[in-house]
């Protein structure tokens, strides 16, 4: 266990957990880490070297000589693949909302990533956010949260960003995979923000941690 205890923020596509955790980071004082970030980054070098992000052996293939490394730059990691910076362009491209899950299925990915992800927690306290960070990722942190919202209000969120990907399609793929599935994780606070403001959202995971 980390000296801090990582505040683990869970949720589906488009559910608000990105506000949420980086808003709750910068009021504690604590690193924001977006791990989608991460499994975007291993994507963009998966079609950067124009292999079918379906077919799972050449993914594995592919990915075991990427290195992502997640530097902190304003209280956030940013990531990089073999040391090239990724712009949120790159990294939110259709392209990338299209093939993300099926990068994230194959178990090798997810093994490199989620040992990174334990890695960082040696910089001090995080929020760190995902599909299995309070399930696989610290699944002995005592600060879980799950963030959900209606599907209609998800879509929404993402068409508002500009974004045309299918997160029911996105979702039912994050949830049916055999390795670290879309699940609330034992022990979370689960929070349906569909009907709050981003202020009440945060509010309301301020309201369950400890005093600092
Ligand atoms: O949070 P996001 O929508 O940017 O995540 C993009 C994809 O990455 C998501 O569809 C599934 C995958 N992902 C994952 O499998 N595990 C995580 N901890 C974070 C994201």
């Amino acid at each position: 266990m980390p000296d801090h205890p990582v505040i683990t923020i869970d949720g589906p596509a488009a559910s608000g957990k990105s506000s949420v955790a980086r808003l709750v980071a910068q009021r504690r004082g604590a690193i924001y880490v977006n791990t989608g970030n991460m499994y975007r980054a291993m994507t963009w070098a998966v079609l950067d070297r124009q292999i079918d992000p379906a077919d799972a052996e050449a993914v594995r293939q592919a990915t075991a000589v990427v290195e992502i490394q997640s530097p902190v730059v304003a209280g956030q990691t940013v990531v990089q693949v073999n040391g090239i910076p990724l712009t949120d362009a790159d990294l939110n491209s259709d392209p990338v909302n299209r093939a993300v899950s099926h990068v994230a299925r194959v178990p090798e990915v997810r093994d490199r990533l989620v040992a990174a992800q334990r890695a960082l927690a040696a910089l001090g306290p995080l929020v760190m956010e995902g599909r299995d960070i309070g399930s696989v990722v610290f699944p002995n942190s005592p600060l879980k949260f799950y963030i959900d919202a209606s599907e209609e209000v998800r879509s929404a969120r993402r068409r508002a960003q500009g974004h045309a990907d299918q997160v029911a399609e996105r979702d039912r793929l994050d949830s049916t995979r055999k390795t670290s599935p879309l699940v609330i994780p034992q022990g979370a606070v689960v929070i349906d923000n569909s009907h709050l403001t981003l202020e009440q959202a945060v509010e309301q995971v301020l309201e369950r941690l400890p005093s600092p």
